[in-house]
C-alpha cells in the first residue's frame, strides 16, 4: 500500500508536525512506510491560471510540485496536515492544493477517469489552530474535501483541534496524539 503525507506547517515540531508523527508512527505499525513531502520546504509555485492544464490535464510548469503529481495519482492513502493561517489552510498547503487543478481538469473536462488501486483510496485530514473559532476548520474542511474528492479520495477522517497556539502545546492535548496515532493505524485497514 502506498501512503503519502502533506505536512503544511512551516514550523518543525510544531503542533501539526507533531500531531502528523503520530499519524505516521500508526501506520508504520502495519508495516507501511510514508512518503512525507514538507511542503515549506518545496519550492511550488502557485497555480497561475494559464489554462495549459485543461485540454490535456498536465501542468506545464516544472517545479517541486512534479514528484508530488507521481506521489499522488500512485497513492492508496493521503495525509494532509496543515495548521489555521487566517481562518483556513496554510498558504504551504493551498499552493499545493491549487495546483492540483491539473488533476481536476482531468477529472471534469476530460472525464478521464482517475483510478483508484487494489485497496481504494482514503484520505486523512489533520488541522490544528491557535484560536477556539470553528470557522477556520470549517473553511480548511471544505478545502480539502474539494482537494481530496478532486484527485479521487471519495472520503476522509478528519481530526481537528483548536486553542492549540504555543509551539509542542499539544503534547499537552489530553487525547490529540492517541487520536492521530489510532487514525494512522486505521487508515491502512483494508
Ligand atoms: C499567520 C498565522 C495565522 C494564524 N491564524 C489563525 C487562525 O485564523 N485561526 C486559528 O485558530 N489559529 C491561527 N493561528 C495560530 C496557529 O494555528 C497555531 O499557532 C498552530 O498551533 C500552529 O501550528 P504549527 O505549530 O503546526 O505551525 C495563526 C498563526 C499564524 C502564524
Amino acid at each position: 500500500m502506498k501512503i503519502i503525507a502533506f505536512l503544511g506547517s512551516p514550523r518543525e515540531e510544531g503542533n501539526t508536525d507533531l500531531l502528523l508523527r503520530e499519524a505516521i508512527r500508526g501506520v508504520e505499525e502495519s508495516g507501511s512506510t510514508v512518503q512525507l513531502f514538507r511542503l515549506n520546504d518545496m519550492s511550488i509555485m502557485p497555480c497561475q491560471n494559464c489554462g495549459g492544464c485543461d485540454e490535456t490535464g498536465v501542468c506545464i510548469y516544472s517545479d517541486d510540485m512534479s514528484p508530488i503529481y507521481d506521489a499522488i495519482r500512485d497513492a492508496d492513502r493521503i495525509i494532509l496536515a496543515s495548521p489555521i493561517f487566517f481562518f483556513h489552510v496554510s498558504a504551504q498547503s493551498k499552493a499545493m492544493i491549487d495546483r492540483c487543478q491539473a488533476f481536476w481538469c482531468e477529472k471534469y473536462l476530460l472525464k478521464k477517469t482517475f483510478p483508484g488501486g487494489e485497496y481504494g483510496r482514503k484520505g486523512l485530514l489533520l488541522l490544528v489552530g491557535g484560536m477556539k473559532k470553528e470557522i477556520g476548520i470549517q473553511c480548511a474542511e471544505a478545502t480539502a474535501k474539494a482537494f481530496f474528492r478532486t484527485i479521487s479520495v471519495p472520503e476522509h477522517k478528519t481530526l481537528s483541534y483548536l486553542g492549540i497556539d504555543a509551539k509542542g502545546a499539544i503534547l499537552n492535548h489530553p487525547t490529540a496524539l492517541k487520536e492521530a496515532y489510532e487514525a494512522g493505524k486505521e487508515l491502512v485497514k483494508v
